[in-house]
């Protein structure tokens, strides 16, 4: 099972030094320098070159990634050839539709890169079992949501109803093959009350995190994704009724009027395990 913190993933233009600047010191998880969406035609060979300066010169406190180009686009190849001998974290590869694109990527991202595969069109969603069975360095399915709402034609949803199939779609998956899974982005980032119930709900989905686009939304994301006080207290029950001695040899025991079987146990690890990871 991969498993690094990711519970925010901030995307920033490549073409916008200031934002460049200012993710160095950002308490993001990770942060992807965009190649694509966020990024004009006519300023892709300059962003492209500024991703390249700013990997090779560093100092990012979160994990640093790229998203590059589509390979069927005119900039793709170029984007992952110039990051081929950088210590860069992660490659993000944008609209990935079947097992051989990511095979493709993998096979020329620099060793101990990871790679993040997006889900973002319909074609995706239906060999996703392919794309998530590739292994190598696939470390992440990462769900696009606007570019899907877009070409699913889904209408305005204040709880994202025409996208739910997708969104456990994507967690199932990811823990089917042991990747992690990461939510699309809130574009209203100004609204944090909404962008607060948007990650819950993304939670209870199973994602590991959520893409984000504006550093306001880092702390939300980080408290959302992070294990609660409650949880961790369970947790901390759940370990400690399994290591009693009364518990020695059984399957399935009862905290205060509740049956937890050791397959709790080992949730409840994971949590507490979580909980250190992410102070
Ligand atoms: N990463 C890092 N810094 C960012 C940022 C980001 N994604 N978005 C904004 N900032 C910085 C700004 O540079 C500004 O810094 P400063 O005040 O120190 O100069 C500060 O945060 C406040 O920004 P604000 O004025 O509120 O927003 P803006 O008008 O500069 O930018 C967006 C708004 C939406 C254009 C911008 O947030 C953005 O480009 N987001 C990412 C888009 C993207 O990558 N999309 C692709 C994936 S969907
Ligand atoms: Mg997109």
């Amino acid at each position: 099972m991969k498993s690094k913190p990711a519970r925010s993933v901030l995307y920033l233009p490549a073409s916008n030094a200031r934002a460049i600047e200012k993710a160095r010191t950002l308490a993001c998880d990770v942060a992807i320098l965009d190649l694509e969406d966020a990024v004009a035609p006519e300023a892709k060979i300059e962003a492209r070159a500024a991703a390249v300066a700013a990997v090779r010169s560093g100092g990012f406190g979160p994990r640093l990634g790229v998203r590059i180009n589509a390979l069927d686009t005119e900039w793709g190849s170029d984007d992952l050839a110039a990051l081929s001998d950088t210590p860069i974290d992660l490659i993000v590869a944008p609209k990935v539709e079947d097992a051989d694109t990511v095979r493709a990527h993998s096979s020329q991202i620099p060793s101990g890169t990871a790679l993040w595969a997006m889900v973002e069109t319909p074609r995706a969603l239906f060999a996703l079992n392919d794309i998530a069975a590739s292994g190598g360095p696939l470390e992440a399915l990462m769900l696009g949501t606007n570019d899907l709402a877009t070409m699913l034609r889904t209408g305005p949803s204040p709880d994202r109803e025409p996208l739910k199939p997708w969104l456990a779609l994507t967690v199932a998956m990811a823990r089917a093959h042991g990747l992690m899974a990461i939510d699309g982005v809130f574009n209203r980032f100004a609204d944090s009350e909404a962008f607060a119930a948007e990650c819950a709900q993304g939670r209870l989905y199973g994602f590991d995190g959520k893409s984000l686009i504006h550093p306001s939304q880092i702390d939300g994301a980080n408290a959302a994704f992070a294990p609660t006080e409650a949880e961790i207290t369970n947790a901390r029950a759940i370990v400690a009724a399994f290591n009693a001695p009364d518990a020695v040899g059984r399957g399935a025991i009862q905290i205060e009027g509740q049956m937890v079987e050791r397959l709790h146990l080992a949730a409840a690890e994971r949590v507490l395990a979580q909980a250190t990871t992410n102070p």
